[in-house]
C-alpha cells in the first residue's frame, strides 16, 4: 500500500503545479517588504509561507530594512523575555519611520495573537497586527493599512495549514530546509501559551508535504526536518484524495508519513521536531531504524524531572514513564542523539524536585539541551491556578547548576565520539574559517573539518573522522 502511495504522490510531485520561485528578481517588484523572525523553528517557517502570500501580491523581500515600504516582525511570546526583545526592536523601527513617514510596521506570528489589538493601543507605530492563522489576508490589510487604516486579524482557525503555499526560502543555505506539518498544539501543558497563541492542532495533508519535500530535492537540498509542535499526533486522513487511493482508507499516522518523505531519495535526510514523550510511538522509532536517510536523533522535552512537577505541568507522564522510554530509544535506535527541553524553577518546585530533573538528565544523557527558567504566561492555566512562588535567585542557580550539568554531558556525548567515524551533510563554511566546513552528523552534532583540498562542496556528504572535541561541537577530518 505504502508503494502504492508514495508512488502516486511522487509522480504527482514531478507534474505537480509550478512552485514559486524562491526569491524573485527583487527589480521586478516595485514595493518591499522586509521581514524579522523570532522564537521558533515553526515562526520561521511561517515567516517563508508570508514572503509567498506577499510575493504574489506584488511585493518583493528585501534584507535590507532601509528600502522597504513594509517592515514585518514574526515575533515569538513563549517567554517574556521573547516579547521585550521585539518592544526593544519596536523602539528602533520608531527611529527609521520618523524618517520615512509612509513605511507600514506590521506585528506577525504569536505575540499579535496574544495581544491582539491592545498592541496598537501600546505601541503607536503598528499599522498592521497579524495572527499567525489570518496570513492569507496579509495583502488586504496592507491596503488598508496603506489607506492610513489600522489593520487587525487575529481569527484562529480550526481548518488552515497553508497546504497549497509554497514557501519562499529566505534565508536559507540550499542544503536544508523546513517544512511545516501541523499547527497548533492541544497538549495544554500548563506552563505554554502555544494552546492560545496557535489555536487547535491540525495536521497537513500529506500529499503536499511530500511534495514540498520532493520540490525541495529537486532544488538541490539536501535535508528536511518536518515542523510541528507535537508530531508524532499528525494523523492525516484524506477528504479529498485521488479515488484510487480511497477516501477513509488511508490514514496517515507520523510513522507513514516519515516512511513517505524518506522513499523520496535516499540522498535526502529526514529530521523532525518536536516530539511529546507521551506520543512517541514504537512504529515511529523502528521506521527511523528502517531508514538510513531518516537521522537518528529525537528531540523529547521532558520539561522537568519530578513526577509531581511533571502532573502539575499537565505532561501527562511520569518520570519512571519517561525513563522507560528512553530505554525503549535506545534498545530499538542504539546510536541515537537524544536532547531536551527544561524548565527550572517551576511554581512550588522544591530542592528535591530540582535534584530530580538533574538525576533525569544525567540518566537520559541528552547531548543537547534547551534550558529555561519557568516565565509565567498572562492567561496560561498555570497563571490562573498555581503562584509563580520560586524566587528569581533560585530560579536561576538552579538554572545554572543544569546548564552545568548539561555542558558535563555534551562534553561526555563529545568525548565517545572520538576515534569514530561519520556521514556528514556539509551545510557550508565554519563560522569561524573559510578554510573549514561545517556540517552534522545523523545525530545532529555539528562538526566542523578542514577543507583540505578536497574537491567537496556545500550539499555533499563525507566520511568525516572525529579527532578532537569542543563541549558544543566535534572537530574532525575528511577520510
Ligand atoms: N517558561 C519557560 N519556558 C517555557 N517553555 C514553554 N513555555 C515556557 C514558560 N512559560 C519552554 C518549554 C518548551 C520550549 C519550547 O519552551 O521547555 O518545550
Ligand atoms: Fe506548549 Fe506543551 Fe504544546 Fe509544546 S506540547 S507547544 S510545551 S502546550
Amino acid at each position: 500500500m505504502l508503494d502504492v502511495l508514495t508512488q502516486k504522490i511522487h509522480d504527482e510531485a514531478r507534474q505537480g503545479e509550478a512552485y514559486t520561485p524562491f526569491i524573485n528578481d527583487p527589480a521586478q517588484y516595485h514595493k518591499k517588504f522586509y521581514i524579522e523572525s523570532y522564537g521558533c523553528q515553526m515562526n520561521f517557517s511561517d515567516s517563508e509561507i508570508v514572503a509567498s502570500i506577499l510575493q504574489n501580491a506584488g511585493f518583493g523581500a528585501t534584507r535590507n530594512v532601509a528600502e522597504a515600504d513594509l517592515v514585518l516582525l514574526n515575533t515569538c511570546s513563549i517567554r517574556e523575555k521573547a516579547e521585550q526583545t521585539v518592544r526593544k526592536r519596536l523602539t528602533e523601527f520608531r527611529k527609521i519611520k520618523q524618517a520615512k513617514p509612509g513605511l507600514l510596521v506590521g506585528i506577525l506570528g504569536c505575540m499579535a495573537e496574544r495581544l491582539k489589538s491592545k498592541l496598537l493601543e501600546e505601541e503607536h507605530l503598528v499599522d498592521l497586527v497579524v495572527g499567525p492563522d489570518a496570513y492569507r489576508s496579509l495583502p488586504g490589510l496592507v491596503e488598508e493599512a496603506e489607506g492610513g487604516q489600522k489593520a487587525v486579524n487575529v481569527l484562529l482557525s480550526r481548518e488552515e495549514t497553508y497546504a497549497d503555499i509554497s514557501p519562499v526560502r529566505l534565508n536559507s543555505n540550499g542544503v536544508s530546509g523546513f517544512v511545516s506539518i501541523m499547527r497548533g498544539c492541544n497538549n495544554m501543558c500548563t506552563f505554554c501559551v502555544v494552546p492560545f497563541t496557535r489555536g487547535r492542532e491540525r495536521s497537513r495533508d500529506a500529499f503536499s508535504i511530500v511534495r514540498e519535500c520532493q520540490d525541495l530535492f529537486d532544488r538541490g537540498y539536501k535535508e528536511v526536518t518536518l515542523l510541528g509542535q507535537n508530531v508524532d499526533s499528525y494523523y492525516f486522513t484524506p477528504e479529498t484524495g485521488d479515488s484510487s487511493l480511497g477516501k477513509a482508507t488511508v490514514v496517515v499516522t507520523f510513522a507513514l508519513l516519515l516512511e513517505m518523505v524518506a522513499k523520496i531519495s535516499p540522498l535526502l535526510r529526514v529530521r523532525f521536531s518536536t516530539s511529546h514523550p507521551k506520543d512517541i510511538t514504537d512504529d515511529v522509532l523502528h521506521v527511523i531504524t528502517r531508514y538510513e536517510n531518516i537521522c537518528k536523533y529525537i528531540h523529547l522535552p521532558v520539561q522537568s524531572g519530578s513526577s509531581r512537577i511533571l502532573q502539575m505541568m499537565n505532561r501527562t507522564y511520569t518520570r519512571e514513564w519517561y525513563m522507560a522510554k528512553i530505554n525503549r530509544i535506545r534498545e530499538i535506535i542504539p546510536n541515537c542523539g537524544i536532547s531536551s527541553d527544561i524548565i527550572a524553577g517551576f511554581c512550588t518546585e522544591t530542592e528535591q524536585d530540582h535534584q530530580d530533573t538533574l538525576s533525569l538528565m544525567e540518566y537520559s544523557g541528552y547531548d543537547l539541551s534547551y534550558m529555561f527558567f519557568y516565565s509565567e504566561r498572562p492567561g496560561t492555566l498555570a497563571q490562573r491556578r498555581y503562584k509563580d512562588d520560586v524566587p528569581e535567585a533560585v530560579k536561576k542557580r538552579r538554572l545554572q547548576e543544569i546548564v552545568d550539568l548539561q555542558n558535563r554531558l555534551s562534553k561526555e556525548s563529545n568525548k565517545k565520539d572520538q576515534g569514530k567515524t561519520f556521514e556528514v551533510l556539509i551545510e557550508g563554511d565554519s563560522k569561524k574559517s573559510e578554510q573549514d566546513w561545517m556540517g552534522r552528523t545523523s545525530q545532529n552534532k555539528v562538526i566542523v573539518f578542514s577543507k583540505s583540498g578536497n574537491a567537496y562542496k556545500k550539499g555533499d556528504y563525507v566520511k568525516v573522522k572525529v579527532t578532537d572535541c569542543t563541549k558544543a561541537t566535534l572537530l574532525g577530518e575528511i577520510i
